[in-house]
Parts: structure tokens; C-alpha cells; sequence
């Protein structure tokens, strides 16, 4: 009976020293949770491989031109903006290419050219494309 008793002792003070360990864990994590979040995205590691799609010749203001980069099962237009931005390709700075597969379910992305957007089949979001750097789909640019 002295032996149960001791190791109960035992077992209680191992639970003490755990739990207060784990206290002191999930208040660590509460203070470092306190911390204003901050929302990046992560350059992806992937290196994209230097292809032509099109001739620039080919292009037309605000007229999507298909094309399959990276590979032929990845579906995107370029799309010349008729305007400068960033990271723009192009002599004068203003084309982009975007991927229309949407980055949730993979539907295609239709995009209208008369309000300049990209159009979900799958949820009827919309998304628009006048400037690369804040697009959503996330614009490819040189
Ligand atoms: S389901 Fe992905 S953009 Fe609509």
C-alpha cells in the first residue's frame, strides 16, 4: 500500500511539472499569438522556364491571347493592358500573363474584356487584371 501511495505521489508531481510545462507553453503561444499577424505570400520556389508564347505583334489591347505555360496543361492569356505596370514585359511595359485556372477548384477563368475582369464559373467571383502588382489571379509579369 506504500508502494501505490509513493507512486502516486510520483505520478501526481509528474502531472504538475507537465501540466505546469504546458501551461506555460500555451502562454508562451498566447503572447507570441498576441503579435499582429502579418499575411505575405511566399515567392514559390519553382523555377519557370524562359519560353515565347507569342509575338508581340500578336497582341491587341485588352484582347486576352491564349496560351499553355508552363506546360500544356496550365491554360493562361497575355494580355496587353495598353499601360505601364509593374514588372510589365514588353517594350512598352504593359504586358502581362495570367493563369486562368482558378487557384481553388481549377475552373477556368473567362475574362471579359468590357469591365477588364476575370469571371468564375465556379462561385461567380470576379477578379480584375488592370494592374499586375494587385491582380487576383496573381498576374505573371517579366
Ligand atoms: S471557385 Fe475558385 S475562383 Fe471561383
Amino acid at each position: 500500500m506504500a508502494r501505490c501511495q509513493i507512486l502516486t505521489e510520483i505520478g501526481r508531481r509528474q502531472f504538475l511539472k507537465r501540466s505546469g510545462a504546458a501551461t506555460a507553453g500555451a502562454v508562451a503561444g498566447a503572447v507570441v499569438a498576441a503579435a499582429p499577424a502579418r499575411g505575405a505570400f511566399a515567392p514559390a520556389r519553382v523555377t519557370y522556364p524562359s519560353s515565347r508564347l507569342a509575338n508581340l505583334a500578336d497582341l491587341r489591347v485588352n484582347e486576352p491571347f491564349d496560351i499553355s505555360y508552363p506546360d500544356a496543361d496550365s491554360p493562361g492569356v497575355l494580355l496587353k493592358l495598353g499601360q505601364p505596370v509593374e514588372g510589365g514585359a514588353g517594350p512598352d511595359g504593359d504586358v502581362v500573363g495570367f493563369s486562368i485556372l482558378c487557384p481553388h477548384k481549377g475552373y477556368p477563368l473567362a475574362y471579359d474584356p468590357s469591365d477588364r475582369v476575370f469571371n468564375c464559373a465556379g462561385h461567380y467571383s470576379r477578379s480584375g487584371s488592370t494592374t499586375a502588382a494587385t491582380s487576383t489571379p496573381r498576374a505573371w509579369t517579366s
